[in-house]
């Protein structure tokens, strides 16, 4: 396990890529098990995320070829993902605890090939996580599941069937699941209460590149008119909003100004506002955001995070390191998941100030400075939330467990490095 030693006080300037969206990646390259033609991605980012869920369909049978390319001014990969005929139809617990995201394989593998086992993934450090949505959507298009030894097993007799679902929350994962499964259903599918977020329109983008029949995306409401076959294409991804809103704060927090490449400001409308709101000046051009807070004096700000378009999760630890150096107070309330403050105690260890009520609200006071010390990384966001705190803290900060970090932020150190921040790693070997 590496860690990353950082030493605060430097303000950030400078350009800094966005790399290809993660969890949009993600069901997209899961998507192409819905076809035995190939699929060929790009602009899918050097994640640990992403080699696990190739390892995932490597043995499922896939075959993947990656080239690495140059696009938009930095190096991506683009990878052609073909599986005309799978050798296995399961995926085991040891590639699904590694990656929860690896149940993206349930809705396509079911619909194409009737048969799918997928251990569950079980809860993380962020919550539950439960999958039923997913399930008793599966159901109702008329998939037998049972739960046998900590594995969903489902099966159709012939095609799933278009359905009408109603989701009780308005969840990503489930929504791709059920998109990607009802496009090879017999009739047509509603989903009610889906997720707007953009990796979904993404992903309808590229199902209907497929042949796919798909109405409603950015909606609530999607319509999905099964098709019997679906073919290959090419892709490219849409670019990272979580990674991007992430150097976004580090721009802030540092009193830096830095270019955000790639960056689509529309999909990061409510963040930007409330940095704005905050005292942050921002410009925004069609594929990048400038954020410059040289000489401004920040004021927290009230953060509650929601579904898309609202606040993201995926950014409230950024935030909340952030309201730790404004002034004033700031609440964050986390209204998605339910034990999402591990970074509190660690941010606390480092002098900030925050009190957490119950488990969904922190009031954080502003304090004049933090101070280094060695902390450890619970989760992916968290874990960056440590590094934006130990880019302003006095001293040397250790942020252990930095596996964490590789599996969402592309090259980190070396986009840190590349606009001046005093960050290196320390190999596990180096200890
Ligand atoms: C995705 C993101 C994750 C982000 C989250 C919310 C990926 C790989 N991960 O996770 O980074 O934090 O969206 O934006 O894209 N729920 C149920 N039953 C279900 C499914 C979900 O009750 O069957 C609930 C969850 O407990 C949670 C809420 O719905 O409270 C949202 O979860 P969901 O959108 O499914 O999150 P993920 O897709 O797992």
């Amino acid at each position: 396990m590496d860690k990353i030693k950082i030493r605060g006080g430097r303000q950030l300037f400078g350009k800094v890529y966005i790399s290809g969206a993660k969890n949009t990646a993600l069901p997209i390259i899961c998507a192409s098990l819905l076809t035995d033609e190939p699929v060929t991605i790009k602009n899918i980012p050097f994640l640990s995320d992403i080699t696990s869920l190739n390892n995932l369909l490597l043995q499922i049978g896939t075959k993947i070829d990656v080239k690495e390319e140059e696009l938009n001014g930095h190096k991506t990969q683009t990878i052609t993902y073909h599986t005309p005929e799978p050798s296995s139809l399961i995926a085991p617990y040891d590639y699904v605890r590694k990656m929860r995201a690896s149940y993206y394989v349930l809705g396509p593998l079911l619909a194409k090939y009737r048969h799918v086992e997928l251990s569950l993934p079980g809860g993380c450090a962020i919550g539950a996580r439960p999958m039923d949505i997913h399930l008793t959507s599966l159901e109702q298009m008329g998939a037998h599941i049972e739960i046998k030894n900590g594995y969903v097993v489902a099966d159709i007799d012939g095609r799933l069937k278009g359905a009408h679902v109603a989701f009780h929350s308005a969840s990503v994962g489930a929504t791709c699941n059920i998109l990607m499964a009802a496009t090879l259903a017999e009739g047509t599918t509603v989903i009610e209460n889906a997720a707007k977020e953009p990796e979904i329109a993404d992903l309808i983008d590229l199902l209907n590149k497929m042949g796919a029949k798909i109405e409603g995306a950015n909606t609530s409401t999607l319509t999905i008119t099964g098709v019997e076959k679906l073919h290959g294409m090419t892709h490219e991804i849409i670019n990272d909003r979580i990674e991007a809103g992430s150097y976004a704060i580090a721009a802030a927090i540092t009193k830096g100004r830095l270019e955000l490449v790639n960056a689509n400001a529309e999909h990061l409308k409510t963040p930007l506002d409330i940095l704005r709101k905050m005292g942050v000046k921002i410009e925004t051009t069609d594929n990048s955001i400038i954020v410059d807070a040289q000489n401004c004096t920040l004021h927290g700000e009230d953060v509650f995070t929601d579904y898309y378009p609202g606040f993201p999760t995926d950014l409230q630890a950024q935030f909340m390191a952030l309201m730790c150096v404004s002034q004033g107070a700031a609440m964050i309330t986390e209204n998605i998941w339910e034990n999402r403050f591990m970074h509190v105690p660690e941010l606390m260890r480092m002098g900030a100030n925050i009190n957490v009520h119950g488990h969904a609200s922190a009031i954080v006071r502003g304090v004049e400075k933090l101070s280094a010390a060695p902390v450890m990384s619970t989760d992916l966001r968290a874990s960056f939330a440590l590094i934006l705190a130990g880019l302003v803290a006095e001293g040397e900060t250790i942020v252990n467990r930095v596996y964490h970090l590789d599996r969402g932020y592309e090259h980190l150190e070396e986009k840190f490095k590349a606009v001046g921040a005093d960050i290196e790693r320390i190999k596990e070997s180096d200890w």
